[in-house]
């Protein structure tokens, strides 16, 4: 029989410490209007002491307690970041020793699509029979990869964490997933050095990421709509990467999604690459928005360029 990977559990953690676009103005040439106006970020949390693992470790141990299973019962940790607190051990494995799991667990790395490129691979596993139970997170430290004197990036990022707990269902889950990359692109967002012991920051061509996005997007929910042979009125939510408001707008409107359809965190949470769409859906479930049976559209874009999407039965 087909098994479908069920969203059993959701979770997330953001660190204290809040930088609002006022503090960013004591520092770099910008102001609120502009980052608002361009944007949709009003804060971001960013990290003193704490590491991805830490953040991780958090989100991780919340959407256990709601899927009501312990670590010991995970199958498989997979863990989408871009900022690995070492170059190794994987930090999944850091994660998996703090909260008690003994399992195959390893990173993943496609940026701002990752949280959606770790999904679709669970999804294989669950699907395969590869697995029961598996602990998908997003986390990530942006702040350690932005040059806090460049005002075209240190406005966008933030830190945070988000996770999922997939089980095996018999009935629904994941419906649709699809995963591209296009290398061609690799220079339009990258951090800057060449080697690994070299520091690097991001350095992004912001007009150029953007226009792709809104295109990558719209046609990738537009493909999936029609190969699940269903319309945008039969989508509950959409839970999109948070990386700037006007490239929400613009997908909704190419895909003629009502906003009152979206789920927006980035006013405070900001760019958070692979934790962002995790950090959304568990805000949405949290509070009472998305409920058992909703059907849920999620997708991300970013770095490679990498971007995917999945449809999910909640
Ligand atoms: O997760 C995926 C990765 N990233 C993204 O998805 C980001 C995609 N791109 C964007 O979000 C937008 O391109 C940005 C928010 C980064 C920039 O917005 P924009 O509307 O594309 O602005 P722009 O780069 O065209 O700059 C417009 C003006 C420029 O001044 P001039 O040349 O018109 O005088 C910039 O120098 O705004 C200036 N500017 C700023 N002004 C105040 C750029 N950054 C700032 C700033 N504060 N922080």
């Amino acid at each position: 029989m087909k098994k479908f990977a069920r969203i059993i559990g959701t979770g997330s953690y953001l660190p204290p410490k809040v930088v609002t676009n006022h503090d960013l103005e004591k520092t770099l040439d910008t102001n609120d209007e502009w980052i608002v106006a361009r944007t949709g970020i009003s804060e971001r949390r960013i990290v003193e002491e704490e590491g991805t693992c830490d953040l991780a470790v958090e989100a991780s141990n919340n959407a256990l307690e709601m899927a009501g299973i312990d670590a010991n019962e995970l199958d498989l940790i997979i863990l989408a970041t871009t900022t690995p607190d070492k170059i190794f051990p994987a930090t999944a494995t850091m994660l998996q020793n703090q909260i008690g799991a003994i399992c195959p667990a390893f990173d993943l790395q496609a940026v701002c699509a990752g949280f959606v490129f770790a999904m679709t691979t669970a999804q294989q596993y669950i699907e395969n029979g590869g697995a029961k139970k598996v602990l998908v997170v997003g986390s990530e430290t942006m702040s350690r990869l932005v040059d806090q004197n460049d005002r075209s990036t240190a406005i966008l990022f933030g830190d945070g964490a988000g996770a999922i707990v997939l089980s095996a269902d018999d009935e629904t889950g994941i419906l649709h997933s699809k995963i591209c990359s296009d290398g061609r692109y690799l220079s339009s967002l990258q951090v800057s050095n060449n080697r690994i012991n070299e520091l690097g920051f991001i350095q992004m061509s912001g007009n150029e990421v953007f226009k792709i996005a809104v295109n990558r997007l719209s046609n990738l929910a537009e493909t999936t709509l029609q190969e699940c042979d269903m319309t945008t009125e039969d989508l509950t939510w959409m839970v999109p990467h948070q990386a700037n408001i006007r490239i929400i707008t613009a997908v909704a409107k190419r895909i003629k999604l009502p906003m009152e359809k979206v789920v927006l965190t980035l006013d405070k949470h900001g760019n958070t690459s692979a934790a962002s769409i995790p950090l959304a859906l568990d805000v949405a479930v949290r509070d009472g928005r998305i409920k058992k049976g909703d059907k849920l559209m999620l997708e991300g874009i970013g770095g490679g360029f990498s971007w995917g999407g999945l449809l999910v039965e909640y």
